[in-house]
């Protein structure tokens, strides 16, 4: 089998200065990284007046995430002050008791039993997809990003709110979401680093609009209370569920919080790495080959369920592959709480401590072909597995992805369906690059042509 190597920024031959780093990071998070920066286990650096740490080996990255995970759980202040008129306290940029609360209360909506319900949806929205892309004109072009985007989209909005309130909001809650990003996006990008802002606020207003429409949206659903329409839905868990220690059932506004956050932190790394894997299968012969020929026989001939996916076995390592090389999350940013030593080296608090998916996914020692388009490695039966703490695109320890196992069924069940019926076949000439801000997603909407099977 030959195995693509999809393109990747050039890698600088030595250690940039801070100003260059800061200047590059302001466009592509993933332009500022040495050779070295694939080879080192841990290194720390000043930036300004700002000591920054980068775990770079399991080790360390298990000293932080597991170990001694309460001096590690809270994000920059920065990224805080970005993220929080819109998200409010909720579980995202909460830590602490607080966290701790927020996670009690969410952690039991995602348990597998849970997610073997939400799957419905998530066939039944990629049934919808598969009937729409069927009506289209014989080798249409389709903006792919924007396409799985609204998938996903949707896929979340009815999970949350149910069918007919989450086809009616998905499309304005999107649109007011993208707004807010963008806006963010323009002005806090350095709180990676945990530097304050370097442009003035030009975008806060926008934001604000922003951050108040989606409140608003979601306020009057709340409001409407469990009706027949959306009995089934996560919703209708969160409303009639009770803190355990005061026995109170939870306000509008915490409910609000932690409806955003699942729609923020759900929808767009699931597209994002959809549209990845599109591109990585359409440059992949032996891939796609393989993905057809599993398909084709899983989904022969019944409807899909939720126990086709411990099945497409193929399909799901090719997620798991995309996930490696492009983490929808590159970099994991955390203020350190009190003083630690890790490997003899003091790390005094209030300074910042980054895992960086994307150095460690392609880390030389760690990969053998790091930057192959390899989904054999994630078979069950593959001789080599990734050592602990090497993978970790949904982060790990306590603060590890609430909805692990909901995006996996979710993409491999959307990938599976999808390409039972249909090629995404990429142009001839294109060239395919990345747009790294807070998530890593492909630039220019990834044009493909749609070809049915
Ligand atoms: C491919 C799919 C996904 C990836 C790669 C992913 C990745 C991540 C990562 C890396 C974090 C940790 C962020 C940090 O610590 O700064 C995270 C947290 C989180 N994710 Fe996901 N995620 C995915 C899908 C989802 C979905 C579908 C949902 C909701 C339905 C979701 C909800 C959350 C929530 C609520 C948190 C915060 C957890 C906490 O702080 O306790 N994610 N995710």
């Amino acid at each position: 089998m030959t195995y693509f190597i999809p393109p990747y920024p050039k890698r600088h031959k030595k250690s940039l200065n801070p100003l260059k780093i800061l200047q590059l990071a302001r466009k592509d998070l993933l332009s500022i990284w040495g050779e070295n920066a694939f080879r080192f286990q841990f290194i720390g650096i000043k930036i300004f007046n700002r000591s920054v740490f980068i775990a770079n080996c399991p080790q360390v990255i298990k000293h932080v995430f597991i170990t001694n995970h309460s001096n590690y759980e809270r994000k920059s202040t920065q990224m805080r002050n970005a993220l929080e008129p819109l998200l409010g306290d909720g579980l995202f940029i909460s830590d602490g008791e607080k966290w701790k609360k927020h996670r009690d209360m969410m952690s039991p909506l995602f348990s597998s039993e849970q997610v073997a319900k939400y799957s419905e949806i998530m066939i039944q929205v990629t049934e919808e997809y598969v009937q729409k892309w069927g009506a289209l004109d014989k080798d249409s072009t389709l903006d792919v990003l924007p396409e799985m985007g609204t998938l996903t989209a949707e896929i979340i909005c009815r999970t949350l709110f149910g069918n007919q309130l989450g086809t009616q909001h998905a499309e304005e809650i999107v649109k007011n979401f993208a707004e807010y990003q963008s806006a963010i996006e323009q002005i806090d990008f350095t709180s990676f680093f945990g530097l304050p802002k370097l442009l003035p606020n030009l975008k806060h207003k926008t934001a604000l609009k922003a951050a108040q429409k989606i409140h608003a949206i979601i306020d009057a659903i709340i409001a409407k209370g469990v009706t027949s329409d959306n009995k089934n839905t996560l919703l209708a868990q969160l409303l009639s569920k009770k803190d355990s220690e005061t026995s109170d059932t939870y306000t509008t506004k915490e409910i609000r919080n932690e409806l955003i956050v699942l729609f923020m932190a759900g929808h767009e790394t699931t597209a994002n790495t959809l549209a990845w894997a599109w591109y990585l299968i359409s440059q992949s012969p032996d891939v796609e080959q393989k993905l057809h020929t599993e398909v084709d026989t899983i989904l022969s001939t019944n409807k899909v369920h939720f126990d086709d996916f411990s099945k497409l076995t193929y399909t799901r390592a090719i997620f798991d592959e995309t996930l490696r090389l492009y983490p929808p999350v590159p970099v994991l940013s955390r203020e350190v709480k009190n003083d630690d030593t890790i490997r003899n080296r003091h790390i005094p608090a209030g300074s910042i401590m980054l895992v960086v998916p994307w150095l460690l996914h392609r880390h030389e020692r760690l990969w053998d072909k790091p930057n192959h388009f390899i989904p054999e490695r994630f078979l069950p039966d593959a001789k080599i597995k990734p050592e602990k703490f090497t993978y970790i695109p949904f982060s790990a320890g306590p603060r590890v992805c609430i909805a692990q196992f909901f995006g996996t069924v979710e993409a491999t069940l959307c990938l599976a369906i999808l390409a039972k019926n249909f090629r995404l076949t990429l142009p001839a000439g294109t060239k395919v690059t990345h747009d790294c801000r807070l998530t890593l997603r492909p630039k220019d909407k990834l044009s493909m042509q749609l070809t049915p099977r």
